[in-house]
């Protein structure tokens, strides 16, 4: 039995890589570390509470004495590093806890790892899962690869792309077997209603305007969160050591294209409503807003086999419906101090 540290698993992407370890693997235990911010929801892993493969615990990746008590309460074999501010827009509005978490953090769980291992790797495995965003923007055409030159445009960017560099020095120094992977936009359950496709799938059902940043021409390359799941496991099982990812599914829309196919599936379901594409609005643009974003995943796909099962009309559907049967889990997020973000972001009172 391996075990498995999975910071930041009460998140989105996370306790969907949650899921995926126990739904398909028996011989792993998991054990979550989660501040629980904002973001971090428990009952995103209600349903393995009393499970004995999974055990969680509350404590902050910048704060050296949490992360050190859970290494010395497990004895920790791999760790998936997910944990992280993870919002471009709350990072414009304050992005102090950006550098504190993704920076520190980071620093503080790659130390950790380090010295409790006794720089005795045999066995041990270091997987950070990154952002696509560390490259900056593309023009109309060409891809991001593993080769692509670092140019952060905002401070989320920023941040990941420092911790994406310091884990790339304990490879370099210690000999620590890291992989990194950078990844392009998920989407999927759990989604935290503040980004792109949740927010509009939310504002359909409320009747609420469809805030659409500029022209809504930005592109971005949609990946479902259980595609990305399996790339994940395979890098952190499989991957070489010291290398990078990119992980993605050749699936461009811009942003316009995803709400107006939000709106004709909410049609669809609510023909009472329609046409839901009347709610969108125009507001203005992101400062700093990268323009387009796209991977070329040949390289996990040839060194690794990975290869997405998922595509994105159906995914798209199925994330719409998780989202109209899981009525308890948004309501609870939407009365709370989510109000407070949305109208400072959005200065509306609509
Ligand atoms: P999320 O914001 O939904 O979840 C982040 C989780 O980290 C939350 O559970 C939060 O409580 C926890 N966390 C935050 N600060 C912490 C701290 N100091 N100590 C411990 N836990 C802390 O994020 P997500 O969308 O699930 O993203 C997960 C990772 O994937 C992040 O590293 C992000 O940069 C990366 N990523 C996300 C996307 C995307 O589309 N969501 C795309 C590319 C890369
Ligand atoms: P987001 O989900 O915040 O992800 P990221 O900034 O990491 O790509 O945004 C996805 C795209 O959608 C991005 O181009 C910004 C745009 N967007 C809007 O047009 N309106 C919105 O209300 C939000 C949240 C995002």
């Amino acid at each position: 039995m391996k075990t498995v540290l999975v910071t930041g698993g009460a998140g989105f992407i996370g306790s969907n890589f949650v899921h995926y370890l126990l739904e398909n693997r028996n011989d792993l235990h998991v054990v979550v570390l989660d501040k629980l911010t904002y973001a971090g929801n428990l009952k995103n892993l209600s349903r393995w509470e009393k499970d004995s493969r999974f055990s969680f615990e509350k404590g902050d990746i910048a704060e050296k004495n949490d992360v050190l008590a859970v290494f010395q309460k497990y004895s920790i074999d791999w760790i998936a590093h997910f944990a992280a501010e993870s919002h471009v827009d709350r990072s414009i509005l304050g992005p102090e806890e950006f550098v504190r978490t993704n920076v520190v953090g980071t620093f503080v769980l790659l130390e950790t790892a380090r010295t409790t291992w006794n720089q005795n790797f045999e066995g041990k495995r270091f997987l950070h899962v990154s952002t696509d965003e560390v490259y900056g923007t593309l023009g109309e055409s060409g891809f991001f690869t593993e080769e692509t030159p670092y140019a952060p445009n905002s401070p989320y960017s920023a941040s990941k792309a420092g911790s994406d560099h310091l884990v790339r020095s304990y490879f370099h120094t210690y000999g620590m077997p890291v992989v990194t992977t950078n990844c392009s936009n998920n989407y999927g359950p759990f989604h935290f209603p503040e980004k792109l496709i949740p927010l509009m799938i939310l504002n359909c059902l409320h009747g609420k305007n469809l805030p659409v940043y500029g022209d809504g021409k930005n592109i971005r390359d949609w990946l479902f969160v259980k595609d990305h799941c399996s790339a994940i496991a395979l890098a952190l099982e499989k991957g070489r050591a010291g290398e990078t990812y990119a992980v993605g599914t050749r699936n461009e829309k811009n942003n316009l294209e995803i709400v107006e196919t939000i709106c004709k599936i909410m049609d669809e379901h609510f023909p009472e409503k329609a046409p839901h594409s009347k709610l969108i609005q125009f507001v203005k643009d992101r400062p700093g807003h990268d323009f387009r974003y796209a991977i070329d995943p040949s390289k996990i796909e040839k060194e690794l086999g990975w290869k997405p099962v998922y595509s994105f009309e159906k995914a798209i559907r199925d994330t719409i419906q998780w989202y109209l049967e899981n009525e308890d889990w948004w309501k609870e997020i939407l009365s709370g101090k989510y109000q407070e973000y949305y109208s400072s972001q959005y200065d509306t009172g609509k």
